[in-house]
């Protein structure tokens, strides 16, 4: 059976992780999670004191970031790993939240992660979720699903999300946050958050997560 990619593209917090992370397991597909790797970077650019406005800093330093996925067999899932530590809990804080955006609209972070990205999805058989893979990593990705939702809900969900990580932090900070990554992340010049013109929506505000996954399966098994 021929492998498809899945480009699984949208705004902060509609579920999109969630979704594809299901639906690779159904599939017996990867999952990659592109914005983990975005995470990554800006967590090795904060310890490292690496001024986000000095593109030759940036540029240097990212020779020195190697991201993997490494399965653990106690949670069942893939986690992040920098340099070989595992940094799946520290990236998703609220204090990473902060700063990906900014980071991840840097031109040579972009070019060096989609290089990763397209390499990685380069034997196809994955679902990658992001905000450039239908556009940009995948153009020519044969599924590609773009997820919206009112931001009130997308607050609730992540809030949620924190609380039960042990982070306690406010619907206001939180929608704030998402408000602000939504912005940077659809207005920079490299990679712009933006809706394939081939690409389906699906909006996930009054949706289960296990709807949006059945969802995403029925028009992939179209494909396949
Ligand atoms: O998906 P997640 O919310 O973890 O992504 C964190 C941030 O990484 C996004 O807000 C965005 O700034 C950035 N990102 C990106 N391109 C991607 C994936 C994520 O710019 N393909």
């Amino acid at each position: 059976m021929p492998k498809i990619v899945i480009a699984i593209d949208g705004y902060s917090s509609c579920g999109k992780s969630t979704t594809a992370k299901q639906v690779a397991a159904r599939l017996g597909y990867a999952y990659i999670d592109t914005g983990a790797m975005y995470r990554a970077v800006s967590l090795f650019l904060l310890q490292n004191h690496i001024a986000l406005t000095n593109p030759k800093a940036v540029q240097e330093a990212l020779h020195h970031i190697h991201i993997s996925f490494n399965f653990n067999p106690k949670t069942g899932r893939n986690e992040t790993c920098l340099n070989s530590l595992n940094i799946e809990e520290e990236i998703r804080k609220m204090y990473i939240s902060d700063i990906v955006s900014e980071v991840s609209a840097i031109p040579e972070v972009r070019y060096a992660m989609v290089a990763q990205q397209q390499k990685m999805g380069r034997k196809r058989g994955v679902v990658m979720d992001g905000r450039d893979i239908g556009t940009k990593v995948f153009p020519d990705a044969e599924l590609k699903i773009f997820m919206t939702a009112d931001p009130v809900i997308r607050a609730q969900r992540r809030q949620i999300e924190l609380l039960q990580k042990g982070e306690m932090v406010g619907l206001d900070e939180i929608l704030t946050n998402l408000k602000k990554r939504d912005f940077i992340d659809s207005n920079r010049s490299e990679g712009p958050l933006r809706k394939a013109d081939d690409a389906i929506e699906l909006d996930t505000s009054y949706i289960t997560l296990d709807e949006q996954a059945d969802w995403v399966v029925q028009l992939a098994d179209e494909k396949i």
